[in-house]
């Protein structure tokens, strides 16, 4: 025994006395390998075993110092923030396009700070929590698409105490205020953009709108319910939260967070194990199944079942019927990014945002014809899930009735039981997937997992919800994940359609401040450009990719020194990273997207908790603001 006083230790210390691990453990090679700058040169170099990958490391230092010196980006990095506004670097400014409650009608009812909107008209604005966004050039009008991911029922209520939802009315309100927003914005004499109140493009999608059920679980008898015996017609779509668009001009909004939704006005109701996989309980979150029976699950036992899906709109049509597309899946979808593999077979990555829950891809069986017929390219095609291997690389493994045991519907349906049976790779909450532009890549931000080989009380590992203990594993390798970090995967032969891949860590997110381990994240973070929790990301059209944060905003312990939530802007040649803005105080920065031109850059600022934009006296109100160059270059 070493000759220590015991009873200082903590428990854990204690622990470590009496089962002592390695100082080094499997994994921090394969960390060392997968974070080496090898990587930052774009993927050009092979790699397949530990050797090759260690001299390439050493190989690029240089390379990466001088790819550093020359950057690309066109800002100087900011400090952190933990005050109430919005930052970004000198030479650049800001202001607010749209927030929550601002009309998109003329007829929409006056925005009130201490009542909340009216049933009817609630629909008629900017909705609550803006969330991914796409900006559509039609016809040369600029129609947003954006998502209203959920509700802050205290802001959106606040005549009721702590924003209690006590009437039908009330969640009649706050079922019109999620969803979907279109609306056409223009420049104004000073530069800026507007929304245009009234343009034939505005709309609200809701709760309450009717939508298509399409692909192979369209009618199958999951999906029936009294009112609609056919399963292929249902109301509404629910929290959306990341987007995506195809290469054909519509939007795809994800429904992420649908279990939250539901509840039971029966206590005994008992749970099937669909409703246990997917966390659907007996209590909703804004007691929707109180007052609205179709959220009551004791009563509409298959609802549940007919969301969790990617629904596709046609942002150029307002008359249009949103259709869910159940080809791509059902899990709690973040967001969704399309690219053409090389056959022109349409490819579409998405993540499953929860902890130990999965990657996905769906492939088209058909290609996509520029001009031709689209409506089958999201309705035939193969899921695959992702597994990574130690060695750096990776299979996307398909979701068929052959390897799950699974019919296609079911496939579809229970999605993330198909893909338990495949041994898909449990990872760190999945959120934004981005594919780069320029470069044959793939980045899915892994925002964070605080029970990532974690001890129950007896000892056990912390499972997910199918009961997979949730060890460390290469591309998750930290236990106790606060920080997150962002895996990259190199499809093979340059085809995203291709079944391998080879994979790398973009970045490990981490405090240098506060830790010297690898909680201190990657040789490309600093204490200039540390952040926590990585979730929106995107590409811009010069292959930068930008960076959103939704993390652990206190500024003390762990997270000290990293302010505010963030967006920063990475160079995927070089790993270099550096922060282009700072969010409000309690706000998560989510959603980007740009004008037609590139001059001005689209940010959402979600739930600040205090009174922005508008200060003091004010609701708190989810914006979203524009960002230009002083000088009229472009930002994007
Ligand atoms: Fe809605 Fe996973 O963020
Ligand atoms: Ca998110
Ligand atoms: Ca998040």
């Amino acid at each position: 025994m070493k000759d220590i006083d015991v009873q200082d230790l903590s428990w854990d210390d204690w622990d470590e006395l009496n089962d002592p691990r390695p100082e080094r453990h499997e994994f921090d090679d394969v960390v060392d390998q997968a974070i080496s700058r090898r990587g930052f040169l774009g993927g050009v170099l092979a790699f397949g075993s530990g050797a090759a990958v260690m001299g390439a490391g050493t190989m690029l230092s240089t390379t990466s110092a001088e790819a550093m010196a020359a950057s690309r980006f066109a800002f100087k990095g900011i400090g952190i923030a933990t005050d109430f506004t919005v930052h970004v670097p000198a030479g650049y400014s800001w202001e607010p396009l749209v927030r929550y409650g601002d009309p998109l009608f003329s007829d929409a009812p006056e925005f009130g700070q201490t009542e909340a909107l009216p049933v009817d008209g609630a629909d008629r604005v900017f909705g609550e929590n803006t969330d991914g966004m796409e900006l559509f050039e039609i016809d040369g009008h600029e129609v947003i698409a954006v998502n209203h991911e959920y509700v802050n029922p205290k802001v959106n209520l606040p005549a009721n105490e702590d924003g209690a939802v006590l009437t039908a009315d009330d969640a009649q309100v706050l079922q019109k205020l999620q969803g979907v927003a279109v609306f056409e914005i223009a420049r104004n004499e000073s530069g800026r953009f507007e929304v245009i109140v009234d343009s034939p493009f505005n709309r609200r999608i809701t709760h309450l709108t009717e939508m298509r059920i399409s692909g192979p679980a369209a009618g199958h008898d999951l999906l029936k319910t009294d009112a609609d015996p056919t399963g292929t017609v249902v109301l509404g779509t629910h929290n959306n939260c990341g987007a995506g668009r195809t290469p054909w001009g519509t939007y795809l909004t994800c429904e992420e967070n649908f279990n939250g939704y539901f509840g039971s006005t029966d206590e005994s109701f008992e749970r099937p194990e669909d409703y246990v996989r997917y966390g659907i309980g007996l209590e909703g979150r804004y007691a929707y199944e109180k007052f609205d029976a179709r959220y009551d699950v004791s009563q509409n036992i298959n609802e549940p079942r007919r969301h969790g899906y990617i629904v596709e709109i046609d942002p150029s049509d307002p008359t249009s019927t949103p259709v869910k597309r159940t080809a791509l899946g059902r899990f709690k979808h973040e967001n969704a990014a399309t690219v053409i593999a090389p056959d022109g077979r349409l490819v579409v990555y998405m993540g499953d945002d929860e902890r130990g829950e999965y990657m996905y891809k769906y492939v088209s069986t058909n290609p996509y014809v520029p001009g031709g017929d689209t409506d089958d390219l999201m309705d035939n095609g193969t899921l695959y899930v992702a597994k990574f291997s130690n060695d750096l690389t990776g299979q996307w493994i398909a979701l068929t009735e052959e390897s799950t045991g699974m019919s296609d519907a079911e496939i579809r349906i229970f999605t993330r039981m198909a893909a338990s049976k495949v041994g898909a790779t449990t990872m760190d909450r999945p959120e934004w997937v981005a594919v780069n532009p320029i470069s044959v890549e793939g980045y899915c931000c892994l925002t964070n997992n605080s029970r990532r080989g974690a001890t129950n009380d007896d000892g056990s590992i912390r499972t997910n919800a199918a009961g997979e203990a949730m060890t460390v594993n290469a591309p998750n390798p930290r236990e106790i994940n606060l920080y997150g970090q962002i895996v990259r995967w190199y499809p093979a032969n340059d085809n995203h359609a291709d079944d391998a891949f080879t994979w790398d860590l973009y970045v490990m997110a981490g405090n240098p401040k506060v830790h010297a381990d690898a909680y201190g994240g990657s040789s490309n973070i600093n204490e200039g450009n540390m952040f926590n929790s990585p979730d929106g990301m995107m590409f811009d059209s010069a292959g930068i990719v930008w960076i959103q944060t939704d993390g652990d905003d206190d500024n003390e312990g762990d997270f000290e020194g990293m302010g505010n939530n963030q967006m920063l802007a990475g160079d995927p040649a070089t790993g270099e990273i550096r922060r282009f803005l700072t969010g409000p105080n309690g706000s998560e920065v989510t959603g980007i997207t740009w004008s037609a031109d590139k001059k001005t850059m689209f940010v959402g600022i979600q739930h600040p908790s205090s009174p922005f934009p508008d200060g003091e006296g004010t609701l708190a109100r989810s914006t979203v603001i524009q960002v230009w160059r002083d000088d009229g270059k472009l930002v994007g």
